[in-house]
């Protein structure tokens, strides 16, 4: 079980258009990836996860795809891709590409002859229904708001788990089930090391399409069937006609998978060979910001999870991603924002067990930007939400608020390069203003600053896959620790005998006896004043310690 390579790997996930843009055209492309490729080397990454660049109208940031086979001109040819994918293989690190297999783009071929001829082979691939009076077929609502249907010119509906330009794939089709996994072993011998796979639990559908319950008309969110029975099925036999004949690494986004099918998704067994885990990081709600209450209440879930997730399978573990607001800002107090708040941070997801994923910028502690109007967001969803919020009588206020706080368009602003004019992520116009802080925050001035948090992840990357230590954080068992301390987040690792104790603290100064525990990594080091004691460990606010310990 533990020579699966993904299991010692660090991957890193790039948001094509704001990661580096090689031409002048505000947007990032994959000639900005190959030039950066020796930064992220330096950083110690092994996996590449770059979402969306096949051919797309961009409606929703290329997850509406038109060409899954084609890169799309925006971010360079098809031979840069074989480029990139060469040029990182150079480098020890293999590339995952975005699979987004529940919806296409209205704009893909394959939707336009299914507009163009009901009777068209196309017009089976997707959920095509005519209704007498003319209304939708039924009450469901789409995740980014609305009803899930939308109507064609000749008055029939069709159905959109997402925006109205991303017709879902019917799944009962064979024809379109072949069409896909042919694409997928095409990618698949042009050397990708694997694929995130996108919203991957919405591909079975209820096919009563009865109305959900919902009271006074409103609408029934179609979350509500994510992983709905015999999804299984199309499951296996995807993993039997494709990834399962590589030694590919699949990562599946697998929101609504229920504790008792985790193991069918991502046990030793399973369709893929991990799913993020949602369960700890909620786009709203926990946070550890100040109290005690705060930290031990998001510590049981983190807890709970990897408890659970070691006895059936694996998981992809994360703080931030394209779709969740920055991770100092949903985590930390805002006066806690420097360097060590962010370091406790990382220091206690990536030493889960696991495999960690680090999203761009992350590593230099960018944070949320503020927008003071709907006019300044890019998003899809957002622009949807607004509206719906608008409708149901919500103040612009609030929904201001809530768009600025968890919005998507929060993790999308360009990388910041250097100090210089656009942060150095373009020399042209970026499509999405980069951050007011870009002067502080960069990767050139972190660089040069041993003590940054930059260089930080690069020590907590390279004690995580240390000769000494990878085979403990990679395989080892997980326990939690301390719970007595309220704001402690404390767990030990255990492998083969070898154990460490990892300890983060989120509240105010602790002192912990040593009792011959060695520290082998530390937050801290350096700094004379709160290095290890002989007999006691003094733990202020926001330390993080690695203890070995002998058993
Ligand atoms: C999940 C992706 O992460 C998100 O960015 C996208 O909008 C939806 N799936 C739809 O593809």
């Amino acid at each position: 079980m533990n020579n699966q390579w993904w299991k010692r790997a660090v991957v890193y996930q790039i948001y094509p258009q704001s990661f580096k843009d090689s031409d002048g055209d505000g947007i990032g492309d994959l000639p900005g990836i190959i030039e950066k490729l020796d930064y992220l080397a330096e950083l110690g990454i092994d996996v590449l996860w770059i979402c969306p660049i096949f051919r797309s109208p961009m409606v929703d940031n290329g997850y509406d795809v038109a060409d899954y086979r084609s890169v799309d001109p925006m971010f360079g040819s098809d031979r840069d891709l074989d480029e990139l994918i060469a040029a990182a293989k150079d480098r020890g690190i293999k590339i995952v590409l975005d699979l987004v297999l529940n919806h296409c783009s209205d704009q893909h071929e394959w939707f336009r002859r299914a507009l163009n001829d009901p009777d068209s082979e196309e017009a089976g691939y997707f959920y095509f229904r005519r209704t007498e009076d003319g209304r939708p077929p039924n009450n469901w609502r789409s995740n980014f708001g609305g009803s899930a249907w939308a109507r064609t010119d000749d008055g029939r509906w069709y159905l959109h788990t997402f925006a109205r330009e991303q017709p879902d794939l019917n799944w009962e089709n064979p024809e379109l089930r072949r069409e896909l996994y042919d694409m997928i072993n095409w990618w698949l011998d042009k050397g990708v090391g694997g694929f995130r796979i996108d919203a991957i639990t919405f591909i079975k559908k209820d096919l009563s399409f009865a109305s959900g319950d919902a009271e006074n008309g409103a609408l029934y969110p179609i979350e509500n069937f994510q992983s709905y029975p015999g999804i299984g099925e199309f499951l296996v036999e995807m993993k039997r006609e494709t990834f399962a004949k590589y030694d590919a690494v699949t990562v599946a986004e697998a929101p609504g998978v229920s504790p008792e099918l985790f193991a069918e998704y991502a046990g030793p067994d399973g369709h893929f060979s991990m799913i993020f885990d949602f369960n700890w990081d909620h786009m709203k709600g926990v946070s550890v910001k100040g109290d005690p209450e705060s930290v031990a209440a998001w510590r049981s879930r983190i807890f709970e999870s990897v408890l659970h997730t070691q006895e059936h399978g694996w998981s992809a573990i994360f703080l931030e991603n394209h779709d969740q607001a920055r991770c100092p800002d949903k985590f930390l107090d805002k006066d806690k924002h420097g360097r060590d708040g962010m370091a406790c941070l990382a220091t206690t997801y990536m030493l889960l067990r696991g495999t960690p994923f680090i999203y761009q910028g992350q590593e230099l502690g960018m944070t949320n930007g503020m927008r003071s109007g709907i006019g300044e967001f890019q998003d899809v969803s957002a622009l949807n939400q607004w509206e719906e919020g608008l409708a149901q009588g919500r103040s612009e206020e609030e929904m201001l608020r809530e768009l600025n706080n968890y919005g998507r368009d929060n993790a999308r602003s360009p990388f910041q390069w250097n100090a210089e004019t656009h942060a150095g992520f373009t020399t042209g116009t970026p499509w999405m203003p980069v951050h007011p802080a870009y002067r502080e925050v960069n990767a050139k001035k972190l660089q040069a600053d041993g003590s940054s948090i930059l260089a930080y992840y690069k020590e907590l990357i390279a004690f995580r896959k240390s000769e000494e230590w990878s085979d403990v954080l990679a395989f080892g068992s997980f326990e939690p620790a301390l719970t007595e301390y309220a704001s402690l987040i404390a767990y030990r690792r255990t492998f083969e005998g070898r154990r460490l104790l990892v300890l983060n603290n989120y509240g105010g100064e602790l002192e912990l006896p040593l009792e011959g525990r060695e520290v082998v990594f530390d937050s801290f080091a350096g700094r004379g004043s709160s290095g290890a004691a002989e007999e006691m460990l003094k733990m202020p606010p926001y330390r993080s310690v690695v203890l070995a310990e002998t058993e």
